[in-house]
């Protein structure tokens, strides 16, 4: 972090889900104000919670240094967008569904002052294709967060056709000081992460289906022989077959048949083993 890097004052997060309360948390952490807009009462008081249980752990863990009222004090929730007219930037984190944020991102536009900055955190959908509903695409970009947001330290600055390029600077600056690092890709399929993740989850599952060797020894092949902090097959248990098939097959529609899902992989979501969350996908998971 260079001495310049600051987060924007005021920081807005549509969507107080898993990433979006993450997402909260960080910037808050950062010295942000932060406005998080949800669906209805219900789930604006749910993400309440999430953000603010997630400040206490870090006071508690002693990587917060400001007093919990400090950071209550600069933090908000509630279910009308036109909140976000006090925002500087205002990050997208509702459910991955295209049609959802189109609506979401067409809607948030409105309230924005004419400098304020606009991201999606969308995994795998088109910046361009999101962009082109904007009335000003030239301030609008991608932040891929990473789950869980506090201990991920890489941030996916994903550039569109149309992204102004003082923003990706911007946006650099901001990942920075939230003590993460930013990498800047263009809008590709899959982006730089998931082509990379699926491109080797898929090659250990087309192994495993040729016998070349058992599910253990071809991830203890990535934990030991190239430090990777968890194997392939057990990282697609861990995220889930379901969501890995669905990205495999994003990715071979739109670059090839080098992403077609393997065999095996199709057979066990067919049969309702996705990974961890069922119990059973390449290894057994206790409930
Ligand atoms: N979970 C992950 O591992 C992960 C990682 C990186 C990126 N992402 C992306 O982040 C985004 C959010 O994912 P998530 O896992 O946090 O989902 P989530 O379901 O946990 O959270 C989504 C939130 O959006 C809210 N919401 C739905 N419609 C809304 C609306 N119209 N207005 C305001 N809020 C609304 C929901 O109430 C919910 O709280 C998706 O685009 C996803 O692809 C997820």
């Amino acid at each position: 972090m260079s001495e310049t890097d600051s987060t924007p004052a005021h920081v807005g997060v549509l969507g107080g889900g898993r990433m979006g309360a993450g997402i909260a948390h960080a910037f808050l952490l950062a010295g942000s104000s932060v406005t998080v807009i949800e669906r209805d009462d219900t789930a604006a008081a749910a993400a309440s919670d999430r953000v603010l249980d997630s400040v206490d752990a870090s006071i508690d863990r002693g990587t917060a240094l400001e007093e919990a009222t400090s950071y209550r004090a600069r933090f908000v929730t509630g279910t009308d967008v036109s909140s976000f007219a006090a925002c500087d930037l205002v990050i997208e984190a509702v459910p991955e569904d295209i049609a959802l944020k189109i609506d979401a991102l067409t809607r948030v536009e409105k309230q924005l002052t004419p400098g304020a900055a606009l991201a999606s955190n969308t995994s795998s959908i088109s910046i361009d294709e999101l962009a082109a509903v904007l009335e000003d695409p030239e301030r609008f970009l991608g932040m891929h967060f990473f789950n869980p947001v506090p201990a991920s330290t890489l941030v996916e600055i994903v550039r569109g056709a149309t992204t102004g390029p003082a923003l990706i600077d911007d946006a650099r600056g901001w990942v920075r000081a939230l003590g993460k690092t930013p990498i800047v890709v263009a809008d590709a399929p899959g982006f730089a992460s998931s082509r990379l993740g699926v491109a080797i989850g898929l090659e250990a599952i087309r192994m495993l289906e040729e016998g070349v060797a058992s599910a253990e020894d071809i991830d203890a092949a990535m934990t030991l022989g190239y430090k990777h902090p968890v194997g392939p097959l057990r990282l697609t248990d861990i995220v889930g077959l379901d969501v890995r098939l669905g990205i495999a097959e994003y990715l071979a529609a739109h670059l090839g048949a080098r992403f077609e899902p393997p065999a095996l992989l199709r057979r066990l979501v067919a049969e309702g083993h996705l990974g961890r969350k069922s119990g059973r996908g390449f290894y057994e998971w206790d409930a």
